[in-house]
This record gives structure tokens, C-alpha cells and sequence, in this order.
């Protein structure tokens, strides 16, 4: 994870290098580190802290002048959360610092043979290797930029790197290995960042970097390279869509504005891409894959955490309307599961940033293996969203919230309207298409009918605060709902949550029942209703209390139940669209009554770029 930037230009650097790591520090935020080269003093300011920009600005001088600085904003993975172990490090004679997001998986060998050679180190970190490195390779004789290349061809890994030396203070150095960097082009300025949302501030010019290329930007001019030194050609791009300003508009966090953008945002995904009369869906972004899509005999979806949750509710509804050989892989264990899959198999990646880390690798191992590959991705020019084959983009807008939420509805959306444009290719009749659209329009006001209850949510979720563990039970559609629910109120609320196929209660976790262990079940009235009412028959048998979502209309769950919460009827298939915004609102206005900073939960990043 980690957010790194880089400026050098005309303009003062730090100033805008603090902006982005405004804008990158939903990727991590346990440290903050700046450095900046005043050019007429020949100066190098640094400042690193652990906690978060908003400290940050109010401690650090700001006032530096120089038109080169570099950024950092971490997520500890090697070393804890201290100054010394935040970014950027340098090496013995400090001159060359650097800023990295990922992981260095070879530095400790690295780092042993530094060492023997007389380096010194100062962190506990992966990253303090490649100055270091670097600077061996200087002693060795060798010149600056073939120094910085050598490095890179040994350290092995995942990183997207920055780095500066003092002794170059006109070259900016930026290199990317299964890390995402970006490089914008301004007018007599560079920048680099993990993602477009800083480049924006000065330019909509970006050149995307593949990899294992590194970019020198050297007195106001770049050259790409491989590795190996080979001169790469630019692949450049435009910034052409809205960044969004983080705006929590008249609500306290994100995530509670997140959660009622739910019914807004589902309208934003299926705008324009419904053919009701036809029962069919448009959607322009499978119009070159169309005929592959036509000989697809298997799809294996690959997701991480949420984005995992929404696909293993497109598992239930590809298998039963498009009747196609469906599976859901986590994409962090794809590879090591050695997945049959061929030139017949669509993978469909899903992911709100496009970035995670597991679910590229997973894409990269499908079209290895000749996979056609799909990306259900949320933002827009990612990582994930420009290595696979097609996609279809999510449209929940910006995400800013830790959490996901209105993310994992709008995933769900998507794979509706992807399993309608295969099914009505194969077996799914007219009548049937009309069906699920017709219905798939109603939603978002059935949804904000639903949030017309937060305050009993609230109110119910206040009552529940004190309890340590919670149980979340639903069978066939709303199985995934109540992982998602259970995984939503351990994040934000550091509550012992966990979920299971209502059928599998008696298995083994109704073990766990008692007075202290409340369950959540998820039990609206559908095809499973009745063997859901015995499981939570069983749990009332042991004393165990039982908060049910059911829907309208069905009043005998108010007598065998603690709490009851109602959502509209709709299809079986749709109904985790409605049946989780109670479960959003839940574990966000509990995590709010232990006063939980839900926007950045302790230990989480938005963006999970290492593996
Ligand atoms: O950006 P992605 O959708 O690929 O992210 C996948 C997971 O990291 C993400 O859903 C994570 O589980 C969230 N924190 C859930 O709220």
C-alpha cells in the first residue's frame, strides 16, 4: 500500500506535494514523510512523523522553499509505525533518499551483504536497502543512472519507487515493479504519484508506466527504460474523467455519506445500459469481446474482501439465470490453487480501486493462461482496468470511506447486467430479462426507503454496542450478504464478527451461542425462509439473541426475535441490494457509539497494493 509523490518544476513543490498526499492518504496513513531540495541553498529538508497528514501540516515547516520534493504516506509493513522506519530513507553519506510503496521481498539478503560491507542501517525496513544499494554501486564506479538500474535488477518484489540524489538535484528518478506509478507531464514540470487524483492538480497529461520500467526526469526532460536500459516509447493518456474533491458534504464521515449514495449510485451504474424492451443490456465496453464472449463455457470471478462478497452473489445468479459454470476465487490464493482455466474461461475481476495488488496478480496468471479477462473496476484508468481484456466500470463514484459500501452494490449491478447480456445470448427468455431490469429499476427507491429507517438502525445498533462478538447467518443470495455485513462491522468497529451459511450454524458455530453472542440473520421471504426460521429457532433455544432483516409485511418474526428490521420485497436474486444497506448502516453507527474513526480504521488502507 503506501501513497508516494514526486514534483520537480518551476513552481514550489512542497505545497503541492503536501495537497497529494492529501489525496493519497486513503492508501495508508500511519507516517507522513517529506523531503524537499532547495536548489539555491542547496539544501535537502526533511520531515517524517508517524500519524496522519492532518497532524502533520500542523507541525511541519511548510514554508520550504525548493521546486523538488518527494512524498510519502505509509502503511507499515516491515518495521512499526515510528519516524525512523517512516519514509524517505537514505543511504550512509545521505544523499540519496527514497520513497516506496510495496514490499522488498529479498531485502534481508540484501540487506546482510550491505551490511558485511560496512553499511549502516538506520530502520527496521525493506525499503532502506535500495539507497543503500545504490550507493554501493556508486562506490563501485559505476555512473549515477546505471547505479539506480543495477539496483533494480536485484531487488525483487513489488514497488513503485521515487528517488533523488543530492549530488543530481536536476533528476527525479521514478520506477515501478507490480506498484502502480504514474507519471504526469506538465508544462516545464513533472509529477509522479500511485494515482491520477494528484497528477490532476497540475496536469491532465499522464504516461502510464509498465513493469519493470524506470523514468528519469532529468533537466526537464524524461526518458523511459527497462531495466536493462532499453529505451521504452511512452504509452501516454489523458486524464479525461471528473476528479472529485473528498467532500463529506452535510454528513460527519464518509462512510455514512457512502452509504445513502447507495441508491444514487446504482442509478448512476445502470443508466443507459438497460434495454427494457428487449430485456437486454448494453453494455459498450464487451462490444469488442463479444464474440469470445459467445464461447464461454466456465467464469471464474476473483475478488478481495467486499469486491469478493459481491461476486459470490453473481456466483448464485450466474448458475441459476445464465446457467453457466460459475466460481468465485479470493485472488490472494488464485495462483497457488493452480485454477483449470483456457481460452474458454471468463475471468471476471472485480475491484473498487483497480489497484489491489492479489486481484492484478490473478488477472496477470488468467490471460497467462489464455484467459479472456474482464475488469468490474470502480476507478476509472487503474492498474486492473487497463490490463484486462474489456471491462465495465462500477459508476459508484469516488469511494473515499475505508469501508466499501456503495461500491459493493453497484458490483452486484454490474454482474446483473453482465449476466443478462450472456444469458439473453444463451437460454434466459425475453420475459425473463424484462423481469429482472423492470425490477432492477425499482431499487433505488426501495433502498432509500431503507435509509428512511437509520435512525432505528441507530438506535438498535446503540442498543447492541456492548455485546464482543456477533454471529451473521444467511443462506444462498444473502450467504455473501452477511459476510459483508460481519466483515463491514469488524473493520469499522473492531468487533469480533463473523459469518456462515445459516445451514452451517449447526455444524459447528452454534457452538458459540449464548446470552452474550447475538446473531444477525438475514431472513427476507424467499425460496430458503423457512429453513433460515428453524436455524433461528435454534439459537433462540439457546438463549441466544437474534436481530432479523425479513421483509415487509411478515410480522411472525416479531414474536420469535429480539429486533426486527423490514426491507421491501423484491426479486430473490436482488435482494442482497437491499438486505445489506441495514447491515451498512449497523456496523457504522456502532463503530460510531464506541466512537471508532470509521473513514480510516486502525490498521486498514483503502487500496491494498502488496500481496
Ligand atoms: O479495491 P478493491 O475492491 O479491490 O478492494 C478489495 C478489498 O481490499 C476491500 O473490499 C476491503 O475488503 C474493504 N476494506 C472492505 O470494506
Amino acid at each position: 500500500m503506501c501513497g508516494i509523490i514526486g514534483y520537480i518544476g518551476s513552481k514550489r513543490a512542497l505545497p503541492i506535494v503536501i495537497e497529494g498526499l492529501k489525496r493519497l492518504e486513503y492508501r495508508g496513513y500511519d507516517s507522513i514523510g517529506v523531503l524537499v531540495y532547495d536548489q539555491d541553498k542547496k539544501e535537502v529538508y526533511l520531515e517524517k512523523q508517524p500519524g496522519r497528514i492532518q497532524e502533520f501540516v500542523k507541525t511541519a515547516q511548510l514554508d520550504k522553499e525548493g521546486s523538488l520534493a518527494i512524498g510519502h504516506t505509509r502503511w507499515a509493513t516491515h518495521g512499526g509505525v515510528t519516524k525512523v522506519n517512516a519514509h524517505p530513507h537514505w543511504d550512509c553519506a545521505k544523499k540519496i533518499f527514497v520513497v516506496h510503496n510495496g514490499i522488498i521481498e529479498n531485502f534481508q539478503v540484501i540487506k546482510n551483504s550491505l551490511v558485511e560491507k560496512g553499511h549502516k542501517f538506520r530502520s527496521e525496513t525493506d525499503t532502506e536497502v535500495i539507497p543503500h544499494l545504490i550507493e554501493e554501486f556508486l562506490k563501485q564506479g559505476l555512473e549515477y543512472k546505471e547505479a539506480v538500474r543495477q539496483s533494480l535488477k536485484i531487488v525483487k518484489g513489488s514497488f513503485a519507487l521515487l528517488i533523488f540524489n543530492s549530488d543530481y538535484p536536476q533528476l527525479l528518478v521514478g520506477a515501478r515493479f507490480s506498484g502502480p506509478l504514474i507519471l504526469g507531464v506538465g508544462d516545464n514540470e513533472f509529477i509522479f504519484a500511485s494515482d491520477p487524483t494528484p497528477i490532476s492538480l497540475i496536469t491532465k497529461n499522464v504516461i502510464y508506466l509498465d513493469d519493470g520500467e524506470v523514468v528519469f526526469v532529468d533537466k526537464g526532460s524524461y526518458t523511459i527504460e527497462s531495466f536493462l536500459g532499453h529505451e521504452v516509447a511512452a504509452k501516454k493518456g489523458v486524464i479525461d474523467f471528473e476528479i472529485k474533491e473528498a467532500d463529506k458534504g452535510d454528513f460527519p464521515d464518509f462512510m455514512i455519506k457512502e452509504i445513502f449514495e447507495e441508491p444514487l449510485a446504482l442509478e448512476n451504474t445502470l443508466r443507459g445500459r438497460l434495454i427494457l424492451q428487449e430485456g437486454r443490456t448494453k453494455l459498450g465496453g464487451l462490444e469488442m469481446i463479444e464474440e469470445r464472449l459467445r464461447q464461454i463455457e466456465k467464469v471464474v470471478m476473483v475478488a478481495c474482501g467486499t469486491a469478493s462478497y459481491a461476486a459470490l452473489v453473481g456466483e448464485y445468479f450466474f448458475e441459476e439465470y445464465a446457467e453457466i459454470t460459475t466460481e468465485v476465487d479470493l485472488a490472494s490464493e488464485f495462483r497457488y490453487r493452480k485454477p483449470i482455466i483456457n481460452d474458454k474461461t471468463l475471468v471476471v475481476a472485480v475491484s473498487q480501486s483497480g489497484e489491489t495488488a492479489d486481484t492484478l496478480a490473478a488477472v496477470k496468471e488468467a490471460k497467462e493462461k489464455g484467459a479472456l479477462t474482464l475488469g468490474i473496476v470502480n476507478v476509472v484508468g487503474s492498474t486492473i482496468a487497463r490490463t484486462v481484456d474489456a471491462g465495465i466500470y462500477s459508476h459508484a463514484g469516488s469511494e473515499f470511506a475505508v469501508a466499501s459500501t456503495k461500491a459493493f452494490t453497484t458490483q452486484i449491478a454490474d454482474l446483473v447486467l453482465l449476466m443478462i447480456f450472456l444469458a439473453r445470448e444463451r437460454k434466459m427468455s425475453l420475459v425473463a430479462g424484462k423481469e429482472i431490469l423492470g425490477e432492477l429499476l425499482e431499487l433505488p427507491e426501495k433502498m432509500r426507503s431503507i435509509l428512511l429507517q437509520s435512525d432505528k438502525i441507530r438506535i438498535l445498533a446503540e442498543k447492541y454496542s456492548a455485546y464482543k462478538n456477533f454471529l451473521y447467518l444467511g443462506r444462498k443470495y444473502n450467504f455473501p450478504v452477511a459476510l459483508e455485513g460481519a466483515l463491514k462491522l469488524k473493520e469499522v468497529s473492531y468487533i469480533h464478527a463473523e459469518a456462515c451459511p445459516a445451514g452451517e450454524m449447526k455444524h459447528g458455530p452454534i457452538a458459540l451461542i449464548d446470552e452474550n453472542f447475538p446473531s444477525l440473520v438475514l431472513a427476507p421471504k424467499d425460496s430458503v425462509y423457512e429453513k433460515t426460521i428453524s436455524n433461528v429457532q435454534e439459537i433462540k433455544a439457546r438463549k441466544g439473541k437474534v436481530i432479523a432483516v425479513t421483509t415487509i409485511g411478515n410480522q411472525e418474526l416479531e414474536r420469535l426475535v429480539d429486533d426486527v428490521i423490514y426491507i421491501p420485497q423484491t426479486l430473490e436474486m436482488l435482494t442482497p441490494l437491499l438486505s445489506v444497506i441495514p447491515l451498512h448502516l449497523f456496523a457504522y453507527y456502532l463503530a460510531k457509539k464506541l466512537g471508532r474513526d470509521v473513514d480510516r480504521p486502525r490498521n486498514l488502507a483503502k487500496s491494498v497494493t502488496v500481496e
